[in-house]
């Protein structure tokens, strides 16, 4: 059944790519690099990049597809497979275009600028099924995969860590999300059946094996976005910076929430006042639960490592404030359950996946289960995602 399955998802990851590369050739009549960029998940280290904490993301199996050319002109003409739009604008394109998924295309172009790397006109072909707004970084994968191609076609020259922080900045600079730099991370240096664990202070890394036997990992999109996501995620950032000021007052040495101890934090909590307070400690716990997870995965213990799950969903919802209804439902109904030793929400929050440690033989039955009680509860289908970790942007051969 599970070979099945995977056969299943690779024809279905054919045809796409399959149809990406004979549109292209249908609408430019050139024959066109071809790449792909996966989406992430994220086992657990959640909002802590931006506070230069840990993070655990692996890239998996669900991709955006790029067929590229140059063009010899100063036009970029660009398909989405997935919206069926078609744009164009000059590569001098500088104030943002009426169709989202374009500007993240436009700010990486931006960033190669100012850079100093001269980029000319192309045509392109993108998309995939990285579901949007899902929470898998659908966003990260676009970038990073333009990011790759654009290197490629052009001759530029950048190593594939210039190339990650490169897409970083264009979502900070150009499409205003404050975000960090662990999705653009994980979709390029993703490798496959291995987690990354990532220092997010000196970008040093080291992958782990994930072999979780019986176990496996599945998604569960609760199929909500809530419109909170930039505007709270940048605030949360904000008071992260706000704490962080207030304790460097007080103790030599503090950059980033990452140099903070919860000693530091007690000491000022008045000062911090509660609210930050509880924002600041949330990282500082879950940089340290990052660690334990770490040993935990290393040692095989995937009880504890889905106890230290629960425990981030725990501080996300209550301290950090970023879950929502549908997603404290998704992760309470599988407490009921042995057979699922984690779940948490993944990913900035308010909407989107969760994302479950649970046993093989079990899922079957708890997808029936969860669809029919999130329906009956919300009236919405959930999803799910049976996904495999792998390895990050390259080449489509
Ligand atoms: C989003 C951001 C990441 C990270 C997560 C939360 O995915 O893009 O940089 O901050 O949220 O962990």
């Amino acid at each position: 059944k599970n070979t099945n399955k995977k056969l299943y998802t690779n024809f279905r990851l054919l045809m796409i790519e399959n149809n990406i590369h004979s549109i292209f050739k249908e609408k430019f009549d050139t024959k066109p690099l071809l790449a792909k960029s996966p989406g992430r998940i994220n086992l657990i280290g959640e909002h802590t990049d931006y506070n230069d904490g840990f993070v655990l993301p692996a890239a998996i199996d669900k991709y955006i597809y790029f067929a590229i050319a140059k063009n010899d002109t100063d036009t970029c003409n660009v398909y989405s497979y997935d919206f069926r739009e078609f744009v164009s604008f000059p590569i001098t394109q500088k104030e943002k275009i009426n169709k989202g998924w374009a500007n993240y295309l436009i700010g990486i172009i931006n960033e190669f600028q100012k850079h100093g790397k001269e980029i000319k006109g192309f045509d392109l072909v993108f998309g995939g099924n990285i579901p949007i707004g899902a929470g898998l970084s659908s966003s990260a994968a676009l970038e990073t995969g333009l990011a790759f191609v654009l290197n490629l076609i052009f001759d530029l020259n950048l190593d594939t860590l210039e190339l990650i922080k490169l897409s970083q900045k264009a979502d900070n600079n150009f499409v205003g999300v404050n975000c960090g730099i662990m999705d653009q991370f994980a979709a390029m240096k993703g490798k496959s059946n291995h987690v990354i664990k990532l220092d997010c202070r000196n970008l040093e890394y080291e992958y782990l094996p994930f072999e979780a036997k019986d176990y496996q990992l599945l998604l569960c999109n609760s199929n909500v976005k809530h419109n909170l996501v930039s505007s709270e995620y940048n605030k949360r950032r904000k008071q992260c910076e706000e704490g962080v000021k207030i304790l460097s007052n007080k103790y030599q040495g503090i950059k980033k929430l990452r140099d903070v101890t919860l000693e530091n934090l007690i000491s000022c909590k008045e000062e911090l006042g509660i609210d930050v307070f509880n924002k600041c400690s949330y990282v500082v716990e879950e940089n340290q639960r990052l660690l334990n997870a770490c040993n935990e995965l290393k040692s095989n213990d995937l009880t504890s490592f889905g106890e230290l799950m629960y425990q981030t969903h725990k501080g996300l919802r209550e301290k950090y404030e970023v879950s929502c209804k549908e997603l404290d439902f998704l992760v309470d109904l599988t407490k009921n359950f042995p057979e699922i030793p984690g779940s948490r929400m993944m990913g900035g929050g308010f909407g989107g996946c969760s994302i479950n440690l649970i046993r093989k033989d079990f899922k079957q039955k708890f997808i029936q289960l969860t669809l029919k009680e999130y329906k009956a509860k919300f009236g919405i289908d959930a999803e799910f995602y049976d996904i495999n970790i792998v390895d990050g942007t390259g080449i489509v051969e």
